[in-house]
């Protein structure tokens, strides 16, 4: 993995984990603030539930207080006339006043008179037999002994919850003695519980507690439990007292879970600007970490590779200028180094090619000298010859001056390749066309006639080339392979147009080149011919690099060879 991938998955994952880390911290930050908001609201909500029912029971205290603090009263708990219960304590009554029971006691605590209604689950009679067990004869409900004392509350008889208050019976103006207590009860119905709904827009409910169901510990009265049902709905519950202080019932508080609701909505906002905010951060500091750094890292790394690749002493390292290179930053400054190190390089490989050249020179000589024998020899000899012999012999005295050009030419080439290879390629370039430079090369040259030249190559576009020198490559390179072929064969020459370059290939089909060769080919006075110098191809790479080009070699054994030049335009 290439750093630029490396940089953007380390950047990715960083944020990633950042990313989780502050969402799972601020929503259970945010979140919990929300759900003590709800815990405190369902409190308050219980708290007007009750105080909702504790207006109830006033409600029914003021009427039992009317009712107890008025003279005819007064006077029936003395005289217990039927007169005041017809008037007074009739059905009319009871269903205006909502009323389930009404008891009349008097100050020695007997009970004077009493009416029931049936409640929910209870008969009448079973109503007033409990009303009996639960109100004993010390009950605190009739021991209003002051004027002003009175009792309320709830109480659950049998099951069944009903809102209740006593008062002590006495004159229209408050005044004692005090001569019994009358006690009325309501009982907490569906209907009751509705007009508690309706004032206070809650959801109510109250359930008798049974004695098993009662909280075990009394620390937990009054205390409102909140309790999440689902996603949507939480409950607040308050065990309430009797009069006894005894738990007799719980009430339950529905609530729909709005602020619960608006924190998830909050949260999920709040989630979501996170992650917007982080992936245009995240891509922001790529886009510049990327344009500022590691896209230019990735330049210089394939120049340099495609320097390596060229194989070429005077390619030089090449980033495309941007806006956010500096040139004084890192990057530019490796950069320049890489060059100057290359030109380094290419220094001292000329310093090196001019000593190889100038030993190779140094062995040339002998070999020269042996070569020259030869040609010389033979020349010698013609002459001797001609200087000699019956100079009517015509047909000999012919043979003889060719044998003598052939030799003579013979040593000019060697002369001229050893001052070839000896001297800096000097160019002259101008623009030509690539096909003229090799049709000129193949008319120097005598191709047999078993070998077949399929010449391939266009004219355009022009290279900037010095015609006469890349005339010599091509002269070289086509004898080279026409020497390839003894029994004949096939040569191709190609030219194709690739980005800024020219390639030009010259195949043939003949003897390959063996692997151990292939190292020896550039380097000079490697042959195998009789007649070779072993210069032919170093010179090519010469003037191919004096024009800043490049050339290779491929060889299958058996099969043929295929040389590639590229050269600028
Ligand atoms: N197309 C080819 N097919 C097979 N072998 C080749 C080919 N071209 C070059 N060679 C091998 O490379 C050797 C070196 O070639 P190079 O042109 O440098 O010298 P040469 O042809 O032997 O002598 P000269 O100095 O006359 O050119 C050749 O002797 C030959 O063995
Ligand atoms: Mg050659």
């Amino acid at each position: 993995m290439n750093v630029r991938k490396k940089t953007v998955l380390l950047t990715f994952v960083l944020f990633a984990i950042a990313l989780i880390i502050i969402v799972a911290v601020s929503q259970t930050i945010i979140l919990s603030g929300f759900e003590n908001l709800e815990k405190a609201d369902t409190v308050t909500q219980v708290g007007r539930a009750n105080d909702a029912l504790n207006r109830e029971v006033s409600g029914l205290d003021t009427l039992v207080l009317n009712n107890a603090a008025w003279d005819d009263t007064y006077k029936f708990i003395q005289n217990n006339n039927t007169a005041y219960i017809i008037d007074n304590v009739n059905d009319q009554t009871f269903i205006a006043a909502n009323l389930t029971f009404e008891v009349f006691i008097n100050s020695l605590g007997q009970m004077v008179f009493e009416k029931t209604f049936p409640a929910h689950n209870i008969s009448a009679n079973m109503l007033y037999n409990e009303i009996w067990t639960q109100f004993p004869t010390d009950s605190n409900l009739w021991n209003l002994q002051n004027t002003d004392n009175f009792t309320t509350g709830i109480i659950n008889i049998n099951g069944s919850l009903f809102i209740l208050a006593s008062r002590p019976i006495l004159t229209n103006n408050y005044a004692g003695p005090v001569k019994g207590v009358l006690i009325m009860g309501r009982e907490l119905s569906t209907y009751m519980l509705t007009s508690l709904e309706e004032q206070t827009h809650l959801q109510i409910q109250i359930t008798a507690l049974n004695q098993k169901d009662a909280p075990p510990n009394s620390n937990q009265l009054n205390l409102v439990k909140v309790k999440v049902e689902n996603n949507s709905v939480v409950v607040g519950s308050q065990v309430l007292d009797d009069i006894n202080g005894n738990p007799c019932s719980v009430m339950n508080v529905y609530l729909q879970r709005n602020i619960y609701q608006q924190g998830m909505g909050t949260v999920n906002t709040f989630t979501l600007m996170i992650i917007v905010s982080f992936l245009s951060f995240a891509g922001t500091s790529l886009f510049v970490l990327d344009k500022a750094l590691l896209s230019r890292i990735f330049n210089v790394t394939k120049s340099v590779q495609e320097v390596t690749r060229k194989d070429n002493i005077g390619s030089r390292v090449t980033v495309k200028n941007s806006k956010w290179a500096s040139k004084n930053d890192e990057i530019s400054v490796l950069l320049l180094n890489i060059n100057h190190m290359l030109d380094k390089i290419e220094e001292i490989t000329c310093r090196l090619n001019k000593s190889e050249r100038f030993s190779a020179i140094g062995q040339l000589a002998v070999m020269v000298a042996h070569d020259l024998r030869n040609p010389l020899q033979g020349i010698n000899i013609a002459a001797d010859f001609l200087s000699r012999e019956d100079q009517s012999n015509l047909e000999k005295k012919k043979r003889m001056l060719d044998l003598i050009k052939l030799d003579v030419r013979y040593c000019d080439k060697i002369i001229n390749d050893l001052l070839d290879y000896s001297r800096e390629p000097k160019i002259n370039p101008k623009k030509t066309g690539i096909r003229s430079i090799i049709e000129a090369a193949l008319s120097h040259l005598k191709v047999p006639e078993n070998i077949h030249v399929n010449n391939l190559a266009i004219d355009d576009p022009k290279i900037n080339v010095d015609s006469l020198m890349i005339q010599r490559v091509f002269e070289n390179l086509i004898k080279n392979a026409i020497d390839a072929m003894p029994s004949g064969g096939a040569l191709a020459i190609k030219t194709e147009p690739i980005k800024n370059n020219m390639h030009i290939s010259i195949e043939d089909t003949g003897v390959g080149i063996p692997d151990d060769a292939m190292q020896k080919l550039f380097t000079p006075l490697y042959t195998t011919k009789a007649k070779g110098m072993g210069f032919g191809l170093p010179i090519c790479k010469r003037i191919i690099e004096a024009h800043k080009g490049i050339i290779n070699v491929k060889s299958v054994l058996g099969k043929g060879t295929k040389f590639t030049i590229e050269l600028p335009f």
